[in-house]
């Protein structure tokens, strides 16, 4: 059996999140929920029922989190070991609020929360979710021809967003390499679907467009978790053919890191 975790889940009204939390509970591991809707509060405690481990819920808007020290504080309010980013403004809202909050969630929270992260000793393994094209440059396994359609398609539709999540991928990035004992995960889905969990594509994908099982994401997100010798990396991932643990195992064991070919890489 697992030793027991705390798991501090930025965004866990969302969709990944709430396939996530059953996940990590049934390892009796607790889990701290954060939501900005209290309206959700009742829902979201139903997914803690008839698990060993324990599911808290805190209503908190993460776009009031505008430092590294109050996203501290929230972790020493917590006092997590593991935490999962899974919050995103896209969606939903009015189109200034998709901009502003792409910016004040999926850039500057997550950024915050890494950094915070970080500079707590007990918290060793951050995992984020981004999206398979968010980088700078063309990874050498991808050809020319992939790159360029993803950069006059998605990542000219998706400016903001894309230039949001590279920013905090690449803080992800280079805090993770100031801790030895710290896994700095960017796990980074296609276009994200409603299918219950399958097998998977994962590490160094040959595609760029794809889709992704939002439940497959969370079964890799808590295999990612669980793994005792997962070190930090970025791993692609897709709708594919490998069983999720037996990819986990093998992206570990190969030291696959996808940040591989960025400017900071
Ligand atoms: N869509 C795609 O195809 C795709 C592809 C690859 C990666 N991704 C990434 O995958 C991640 C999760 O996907 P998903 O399907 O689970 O998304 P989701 O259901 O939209 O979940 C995002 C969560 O973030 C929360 N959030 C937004 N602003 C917040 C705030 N100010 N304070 C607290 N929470 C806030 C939302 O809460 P509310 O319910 O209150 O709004 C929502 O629960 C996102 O970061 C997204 O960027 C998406």
């Amino acid at each position: 059996m697992s030793s027991l975790h705390h798991v501090l889940l930025l965004g866990g009204s969302g969709k990944i999140a709430q396939l996530l939390t059953p996940l990590l509970l049934q390892r009796s591991w607790n889990v701290t929920s954060i939501i900005r809707d209290p309206a959700q509060v009742g829902n979201l405690q139903k997914l803690g029922e008839g698990h060993a481990g324990k599911l808290s819920v805190l209503v908190r808007s993460l776009e009031e989190v505008t430092s590294d020290a109050h996203a501290k504080s929230l972790i020493d309010e917590v006092k997590p070991d593991y935490v999962v980013f899974s919050a995103g403004a896209g969606g939903k809202g009015p189109p200034e609020r998709l901009r502003d909050g792409t910016e004040k969630i999926d850039r500057d929270a997550a950024c915050h929360f890494i950094r915070a992260s970080v500079a707590t000793p007990s918290i060793t393994k951050f995992v984020l979710i981004s999206f398979v094209t968010s980088r700078l440059r063309k990874p050498e396994w991808w050809t020319e021809e992939i790159w360029q359609t993803e950069q006059n398609t998605t990542l000219k539709a998706l400016k903001r967003y894309y230039e949001a999540k590279v920013a905090a991928d690449q803080v992800l990035h280079e805090e993770g390499k100031k801790r030895k004992d710290f896994a700095a995960i960017c796990l980074r889905p296609a276009t994200l679907t409603p299918e219950p969990a399958g097998k998977v594509l994962l590490g160094k994908t040959p595609v760029a467009k794809g889709t992704s099982s939002r439940a497959s994401v969370a079964e890799l997100t808590a295999l990612l978790l669980d793994a005792p010798n997962v070190k930090s990396c970025w791993l692609d991932m897709h709708d594919g053919d490998e069983d999720p643990a037996a990819a986990v195992k093998r992206c570990i064991d190969e030291g696959i890191d996808v940040a591989e070919g960025e400017p900071y890489y």
